[in-house]
């Protein structure tokens, strides 16, 4: 435990966190209407999301009133701040191995945010080959990321805005071989820069596959902001946290989740 807290504390005082103020991000809604605050989705398919699934699934920041959402709306205006500082829009949530809760900590982060009114989040299911945002969400059958892969659908087709009015999700309910070939294809690339471009000021949040497991995260990092890492306490070794800062060094490391910890904290301030 002493040496993973000795690593995030390496890993904090990173390059990564220490990029310079430059301008603010801005909320832009394409398409989409924005009166007083409420987005009117006229494109997105709206889907009512059950709170019982969610809460068994670990999404806590959906409920304003779980107490559990405070920790995400504490990381929340951590990550925003050092995003706006550095003109930051895209950012990818990655992990040593699987299982360290990067899909738990990405949902939630992206609620967290769209429950800001100057913000709006776009969440991507990037990790092709275990995608499970669709599953954690409770989400009905429908086209996917997969699908647009296919051809067989177009991206408006495919968003889906679950409830919260500013939080729109790209989900994906087929694994996709060749992940890391397919992260870096002229068809995504293109969909992504469409994305960044389309939704300008929208920060958009891609939940990637771990960096040991494959290449296919490394292989997409490239087209990303920056990046949030997310260790396991009681899980993650030092050696898997030391070999994931090297292999994160050209990136932007915005940060490092310790998840599962068991440290209680404390609801009272
Ligand atoms: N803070 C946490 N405490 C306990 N279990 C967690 C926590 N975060 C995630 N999990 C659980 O760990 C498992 C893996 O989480 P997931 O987000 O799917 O990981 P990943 O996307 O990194 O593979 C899930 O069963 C999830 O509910
Ligand atoms: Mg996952």
């Amino acid at each position: 435990m002493e040496r993973i807290k000795e690593a995030i504390s390496k890993a904090r005082n990173s390059q990564g966190l220490k990029e310079q103020i430059k301008s603010r991000a801005q909320v832009d809604i394409h398409r989409d209407e924005l009166n007083n605050d409420e987005i009117t989705y006229q494109e997105t398919k709206v889907v009512q999301l059950d709170t019982k699934h969610l809460e068994n699934n670990r999404i806590v920041t959906f409920d304003s009133e779980d107490p559990d959402s405070v920790a995400f709306d504490i990381l929340r205006t951590q990550i925003l701040t050092k995003m706006k500082e550095n003109n930051w829009r895209t950012l990818a949530i990655t992990s040593p191995t699987p299982e360290c809760g990067k899909t738990v900590v990405a949902l939630n982060l992206a609620m967290s945010i769209a429950k800001q009114t100057e913000h709006t989040a776009l969440l991507v299911d990037f990790d092709l080959r275990k995608p499970r945002i669709s599953q954690y969400l409770g989400l009905p059958a429908g086209k996917s990321l997969f699908d647009f892969l296919e051809n067989k659908a177009e991206i408006k087709d495919v968003l889906v805005n679950p409830g919260l009015p500013r939080l729109v999700v790209l989900p994906n309910t087929t694994p996709v071989r060749n992940a890391a070939e397919t992260l870096t294809s002229r068809r995504i690339k293109s969909m992504v820069t469409d994305l960044r471009d389309r939704y300008e000021s929208r920060v958009i949040i891609f939940d990637l596959p771990p960096l040991m497991a494959a290449d296919d995260a490394m292989a997409f990092l490239p087209q990303v902001d920056c990046v949030l890492l997310i260790v396991a306490s009681d899980e993650s070794t030092p050696a898997e946290i030391k070999e994931s800062r090297r292999q994160l060094q050209s990136s932007n490391l915005i940060g490092v989740v310790l998840n599962k910890s068991h440290e209680k904290q404390s609801h009272y301030y």
